[in-house]
């Protein structure tokens, strides 16, 4: 069974739940504390034992590569002013993985996003890894659970948490059949199904390990749930043909493409935060009495 090396993370998004701010920025670059919420998404990777990571990326998106490239008059002035810390940050940025990009030319969807990695994966089984979902561990990250449980069944796996049954029409759902601690074999997939009509609450977020026959069904699929080409229904395809596991990853799961998704993870990160995080506790406490 070949390892899983290669990481995709879409980011041609336009971000159109988190106007105005994603008109001149990408969501991608919004800062948790202090850093872009795709560095999170890189850390998590790379914390997975995955260094080749690419991303797929749109028009005005170029602070996102710009921030995994080298800034050597910052460095320079780091050094010069024995900001050592500040330097082993920023360089640590740059030597963290093998970032590469490719330009998704028109916003046709998730699963017309995930075609354009074909070249870079070749014939292997890779990670999709989406921005807009920012898992917090504090042991294993949940990646490197799917990337396990992948060595285990030696299929695609799909990431999955469950959600109320109001929130089912914001997720691809899986339904599957138990066959171990926190893994169902998946029977359907369904991409935003109506509130009532869903096979389960098990939702997909964000997190998945795929093997490279969904390119050649990628080619051939449709249009789906919101006139995109949908990753989800090019999945319920493969599931035809090959088995598929979906995996309840341990860690909380934050959707920061969502305003209020987003101050929360603002707010956890900030109290977690080593040096800010108990003063930042008090001002909350004392705003809150
Ligand atoms: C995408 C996927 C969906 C998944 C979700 C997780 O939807 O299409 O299956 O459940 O990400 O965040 P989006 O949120 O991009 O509409």
């Amino acid at each position: 069974m070949s390892k899983v090396r290669k990481a995709v993370i879409p980011a041609a998004g336009l971000g159109t739940r988190f106007l105005p701010i994603t008109k001149s920025v990408p969501k991608e670059m919004l800062p948790i504390v202090d850093k872009p919420t795709i560095q999170y998404i890189i850390e998590e990777i790379v914390a997975s034992g995955i260094e080749e990571i690419l991303i797929i990326n749109g028009r005005n998106k170029e602070s996102i590569i710009n921030h995994f490239d080298k800034v050597p008059e910052l460095e320079a002035l780091l050094r010069a002013g024995g900001k050592n810390d500040a330097l082993k940050e920023v360089e640590a940025i740059t030597n963290m993985a093998k970032i590469f990009s490719v330009r998704q030319n028109e916003a046709k969807g998730l699963g017309h996003a995930v075609l354009c990695a074909k070249e870079f994966v070749g014939n292997e089984p890779f990670a999709v890894v989406l921005g807009d979902d920012i898992v917090y561990h504090d042991g294993k990250p949940a990646l490197q659970q799917m990337v396990e449980v992948y060595e285990a069944y030696g299929v695609s796996v799909i990431g999955v948490q469950q959600v109320a049954p109001d929130q089912v029409n914001k997720y691809g759902i899986v339904s599957g059949t138990k066959v171990a601690e926190r893994v169902h074999q998946v029977n359907d997939l369904v991409e935003k199904p109506a509130i009532g009509t869903a096979p389960s609450t098990m939702a997909i977020l964000g997190r998945y390990v795929i093997t490279p026959g969904i390119f050649e069904i990628l080619e051939h699929t449709g249009k789906g749930a919101g006139g995109e080409i949908q990753l989800t229904d090019g999945l319920k395809t493969l599931a035809t043909i090959e088995k598929m596991v979906a995996y309840d990853f341990i860690g909380k799961r934050y959707d920061v493409g969502d305003k209020l998704g987003f101050l929360e993870a603002t707010v956890e990160f900030g109290l977690r935060d080593q040096k800010l995080g108990a003063d930042f506790r008090k001002y909350l406490e004392t705003l809150l009495a």
